[in-house]
């Protein structure tokens, strides 16, 4: 069985975040969403709020489970016993610091494989901040976020 897990903050999550779940879940027989935290970032979303919109998104899809973790993406693959981890790249600005976490990922753990997925040409310019950039900004984030979390997301502006 091909299990993978793709890791993120998913703070919040993205229209390009479920596009790479929808597209490795048909690749991969189990796909574990897993948020962790990203020492590099505040989060504005509590671990529980992102899981709870995981969890909404990925309703339709019967072999993906959201799930969270605090400490190594390595120890977490480890516990939950796969060595695939699946990274969605937009650009080749990611490309570099993906690119370092794969290699130290497998310098931690030489059985680890880091899979890259090329983000849907739709999604390229996309990320969590641009949409928390926008909501704080009281802008229009329909097209960029889930709809069935796209309340949720904005009501953390709009109280
Ligand atoms: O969505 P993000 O913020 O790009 O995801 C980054 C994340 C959370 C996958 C990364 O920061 C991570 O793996 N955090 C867990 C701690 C860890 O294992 N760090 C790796 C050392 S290179």
């Amino acid at each position: 069985m091909t299990k993978a897990i793709y890791p993120g903050s998913f703070d919040p999550v993205t229209k390009g975040h479920l596009d790479i779940i929808k597209r490795s879940s048909k690749i991969m027989d189990q796909v574990t969403v897993a948020v962790l935290e990203n020492p590099r970032k505040i989060a504005t979303y509590d671990i529980e709020e992102r899981v709870q919109m995981l969890k909404i998104v990925t309703e339709p899809y019967p072999n993906v489970e959201v799930d969270y973790y605090e400490g190594l993406l390595i120890d977490y693959a480890h516990k939950n016993k796969t060595n695939i981890i699946i990274k969605g790249l937009r650009a080749m600005s990611d490309f570099e610091f993906e690119f370092q976490m794969a290699l130290v990922n497998q310098k931690l753990n030489p059985s680890i494989e880091t899979l890259f997925m090329m983000t849907n040409n739709k999604y390229s310019y996309l990320s969590s901040s641009i949409v928390k950039e926008i909501a704080g900004l009281r802008g229009d984030i329909s097209s960029l976020v889930p709809p069935e979390v796209h309340d949720i997301i904005i009501s953390k502006y709009r109280s």
